[in-house]
């Protein structure tokens, strides 16, 4: 992101500065420990626990997003190959994930209310794929809540785990017996600048996502079972704590940004918001449905008068490179999103008066 670039960038992440981080770093230098579940990480694992009204035993901390979903679909996934039915539609660290997992992603196409997958297509999908198919990764689009209970159900009647990808999603989680993964980068309405939360209300697939940040001890020095090195260290819970400590005041203000901009843009003719946008909850990016057919002309004339703009999730994953090999069902609604789907700037501290630009902007391209 060329900050200087743009008069309205497109994103400007605000973590605790130092003087809000300095108590938790002193901290550290009187414990003399310094990763490896000090007691910042385990207070800051209690903090969330408190937050999602579930117990410390539901959550594991993770270094960030990318390798809590890893783990989550390797422990899935028991080490044997298979497929990974997911969305094409959302960030490529999603497929990345599956694949480090062992994994191929299958692409499923998107609703074209929700944008992401539906449950019951789903169920179907499940019944015609057969048993190569090792999870479900449902991915919260941008942010906006999931039908956690529907997934517990498709997961409890099929037999296949399903893993939830909610990186935006720290304001509309609902805790379910399937992990939820949500990312802690500085982009995102919590940053921390790299970490990862996972919350499961089953504590025994919680604990083994835990020994799985450690290399698979289990208490003592030896791998038991499948692992990694996914521990946030004392450092970035320091963050995280900091962070909490100011989290009512940047989630009113993220919110306040939502507010403003769905008064500004309500009567734009042919503009869609993405699910939930004009809604209550925190995020960490802006989208709407530009009308059909003019994404990068879009993007172009935005830029050109100094405003930072975004095609976000691209044109989905299955367009990516690196997955171009992976299997798909029909993708009409993902194709139409990769079209058409354009990010706003989208900060806390953003104005009116900067909003209003984005709107005279959009209206004249329009
Ligand atoms: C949908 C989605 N999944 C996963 C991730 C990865 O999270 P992290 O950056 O913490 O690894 C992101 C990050 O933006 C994301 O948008």
């Amino acid at each position: 992101m060329d900050v200087d670039k743009f008069d309205i960038p497109l994103m400007r992440p605000r973590l605790p500065n130092a003087e809000a981080v300095v108590p938790y770093l002193s901290e550290i230098d009187i414990n003399q420990w310094y990763s490896n579940y000090g007691p910042l990480e385990q207070r800051l694992r209690s903090r969330f626990a408190n937050m999602f009204s579930v117990g410390p035993e539901n959550v594991v901390l993770t270094a960030n997003g990318t390798l809590g979903l890893t783990m989550a679909l390797r422990e899935a996934a028991k080490g044997l190959r298979g497929l990974c039915v997911m969305p094409s539609f959302t960030f490529a660290a999603s497929a990345h994930a599956a694949v480090a997992a062992g994994l191929t992603p299958h692409f499923v196409d998107v609703d074209p209310v929700s944008w992401g997958l539906d449950p019951d297509n789903v169920r179907q999908y499940l019944a015609g794929l057969g048993e190569n198919v090792r999870a479900v990764l449902p991915v919260s689009p941008f942010g906006a809540p999931l039908n956690v209970a529907a997934w517990d159900k498709i997961e409890l009647e099929t037999g296949v785990p399903v893993i939830i990808d909610a990186a935006a999603g720290i304001d509309t989680i609902t805790p379910g017996r399937c992990p939820t993964i949500v990312s802690l980068h500085a982009t995102k309405p919590l940053g921390i600048g790299e970490g990862g939360l996972i919350i499961c209300e089953d504590v025994d697939r919680a604990r083994e996502l835990f020994f799985h940040t450690n290399f698979g001890f289990r208490g003592r020095r030896s791998a038991e079972s499948m692992g990694f090195n996914g521990k946030l260290s004392e450092y970035s819970a320091a963050v995280g704590h900091a962070a909490l400590d100011q989290w009512e005041r940047t989630r009113r203000q993220n919110i306040d940004c939502s507010v403003l901009y769905a008064e500004a843009l309500q009567e734009l003719d042919g503009i869609v918001f993405a699910p939930g946008s004009d809604a209550t909850f925190a995020k960490s990016t802006f989208n709407i449905l530009l009308p059909e057919g003019n994404l990068d002309d879009a993007i172009t004339f935005m830029n050109a008068q100094g405003i930072e703009v975004r095609q976000w999730w691209s044109k989905g994953c299955h367009r990516e490179p690196a997955f171009e090999n992976c299997s798909s069902g029909e993708l009409p609604v993902t194709e139409k999103l990769g079209r058409r789907v354009l990010g706003l700037p989208f900060f806390s501290g953003l104005t009116a008066q900067e909003i209003g630009r984005v709107r005279s902007s959009l209206e004249s391209f329009i």
